[in-house]
Order: C-alpha cells, then sequence, then structure tokens
C-alpha cells in the first residue's frame, strides 16, 4: 500500500490539486523560499527542498503550533494521539476543549481537522473523500507527522502578518509562494470582519526586490488589482474545502500571477 505522507493535512484553499502546476513555475535559482500564507503547506512539502533557507508562515496560531510542534515534538504528538479515539463523542468534545499544553492543542487541533467534514474543524466527517482528505486511518496520519517531522527539519516556522513577514525576509534572492485567502472570502479564523486586505498586499509585493508567485480567484477585482503582471489564468475542478453553494464540484477559475517570466515556464520551454 502506498500512502502519500508529504502532506499533513487538508486545509480550506490548500493548494492539492494545484501544486503540480505550481511547481514547475517555481525558479531554481533561489536563495529563500518563503510562504507567508502557510495553510496545509501543499507546495512547501510537495518538493524534498526548493531553497537553502525555507519558511512556513501563517497568521492563524494553531497551525503554527502544530507544525512547531510536528518539527520539535513529533513522539510526544504521536503519543497524545495514539490515545485518541475516533469517535463523534470525542469530536464534539474537543470542540470546546481548553487544552493544556501547545502538544495537546496540536493533537486536538489535526484531530479536529482531519476528522471533520471537508477539513473544516467544524462538523464530525463520516465519509472518506479523496486523499488527503477527513483521513480516518490512525496509523496514516502517524507516519505522515514523521515524514512532515523530516521535511520540516530546516524549515523555519513563523507566526506573522505576512507584510512584516515579506518585509523582513526580502532580498534580491528571495523568493514568496504567495497564497491569500481569495476575494470572496473563505472565512479563516485570522481574518477580520473587513475581509483580508487585498490592496495592501499589491502594494506591498509591487516594492519587492524579490520575486513573488501569486495563486489567485480568477476575478476582475484581482486582474484589476494585478493589471501589468504576468498572468496565466487555469481552471481546476472545485473542491469540496473551497466552500459548496453554487460553487460546488464546477470549475473553478483561478489566476497564477508573477513578478517574473512564468509563460514559458508553464509551456514547459525552461527551467
Ligand atoms: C489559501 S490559504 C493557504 C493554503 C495553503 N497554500 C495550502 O496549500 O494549504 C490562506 C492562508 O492565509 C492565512 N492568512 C490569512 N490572513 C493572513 C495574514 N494577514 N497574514 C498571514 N497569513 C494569513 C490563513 O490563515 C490561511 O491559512
Amino acid at each position: 500500500m502506498t500512502i502519500d505522507k508529504k502532506h499533513l493535512l487538508n486545509w480550506v484553499g490548500g493548494k492539492r490539486l494545484l501544486r503540480k502546476t505550481i511547481a514547475p513555475l517555481i525558479p531554481k535559482d533561489l536563495i529563500s523560499y518563503i510562504e507567508p500564507f502557510g495553510g496545509g503547506g501543499w507546495v512547501l512539502f510537495y518538493k524534498e527542498k526548493w531553497a537553502d533557507l525555507e519558511i512556513y508562515n501563517d497568521l492563524d496560531g494553531r497551525l503554527v503550533n502544530l507544525f512547531r510542534i510536528v518539527k520539535y515534538h513529533p513522539e510526544a504528538l504521536k503519543e497524545e494521539l495514539r490515545l485518541l479515539l475516533g469517535s463523534r463523542e470525542m469530536f464534539m468534545q474537543f470542540l470546546n476543549a481548553k487544552p493544556y499544553t501547545d502538544i495537546q492543542r496540536a493533537a486536538q487541533f489535526l484531530f479536529l481537522i482531519t476528522r471533520s467534514f471537508g477539513g473544516r474543524g467544524e462538523t464530525y466527517g463520516t465519509v472518506k473523500k479523496s486523499a488527503g482528505g477527513a483521513s480516518k486511518s490512525q496509523r496514516n496520519i502517524l507516519s505522515k507527522i514523521d515524514s512532515i517531522h523530516e521535511r520540516l527539519d530546516k524549515v523555519l516556522v513563523e507566526n506573522r502578518d505576512f507584510e512584516k513577514l515579506i518585509k523582513q525576509y526580502d532580498h534580491d534572492g528571495a523568493f514568496f509562494y504567495c497564497d491569500p485567502p481569495y476575494t470572496f472570502g473563505c472565512g479563516y479564523e485570522v481574518t477580520s470582519t473587513e475581509g483580508f486586505a487585498h490592496e495592501r498586499l499589491r502594494d506591498l509585493l509591487k516594492s519587492i526586490q524579490g520575486r513573488f508567485l501569486l495563486s489567485y480567484d480568477d476575478s476582475p477585482k484581482v486582474r484589476e488589482l494585478y493589471k501589468g503582471f504576468e498572468m496565466i489564468a487555469i481552471e481546476r475542478l472545485n473542491g469540496i474545502n473551497n466552500k459548496g453553494g453554487d460553487r460546488k464540484n464546477k470549475m473553478f477559475k483561478e489566476l497564477l500571477i508573477a513578478n517574473y517570466p512564468i509563460e514559458d515556464l508553464f509551456n514547459g520551454r525552461t527551467n
């Protein structure tokens, strides 16, 4: 039996379906590889190493605590998870639980995300979805922790707002893969009621010394914000994680935008 171990959790807006399209667009001559909107880290984990310095960042402290515990205390996390039953009762209990330690916090968060419908951590999921979805096998989760622990060995894990992070690590050898919330809003825990500051990100990216690759929903707003940058329009089947309603199971249009030439890379001509 083969298990794709290079991921730990499904995440709303996660790039599971796009990672193979995005990877060839990432330049090879990088000094540092930085993901300001790390989420489930699907692109970061897709390759063994992107650059000598690699940084995972997310403003959501639950994700950051989880990846730090996987990096520094994998055995303790696995012990904690081994004691958990994959039951609805335990799921309901954790929804309102106040964990005592960071290890318990990481275990309960991972439990809620991997056992929930669509990886949203809200309702108990009873049907196994496609690979990387609501994995019900405890053994699979434990082995994924081992492989992500190894992958994170030299990765710095940060918990900052994107602006501080990008300014801190920007230089001409830096590469930022940016996967911000979509403009129609995905309801992330950390996004304020006014919504995500798309203009603030655009203004910052316009001024950096390094290179960036950005993935977004293909909307008039995004096309207007990034007018003048190279853009590639792509389509993918909408996953359950991108919130149901009208969009569920339909083709979803995304844009890949960069401040360096990506068309040839997309067409397989260079890199
Ligand atoms: C589209 S998801 C990233 C998904 C990720 N690429 C993956 O493959 O799983 C966007 C992420 O941005 C984070 N986020 C939202 N506002 C942020 C901010 N101001 N600074 C840093 N991260 C932020 C959210 O917590 C969320 O995890």
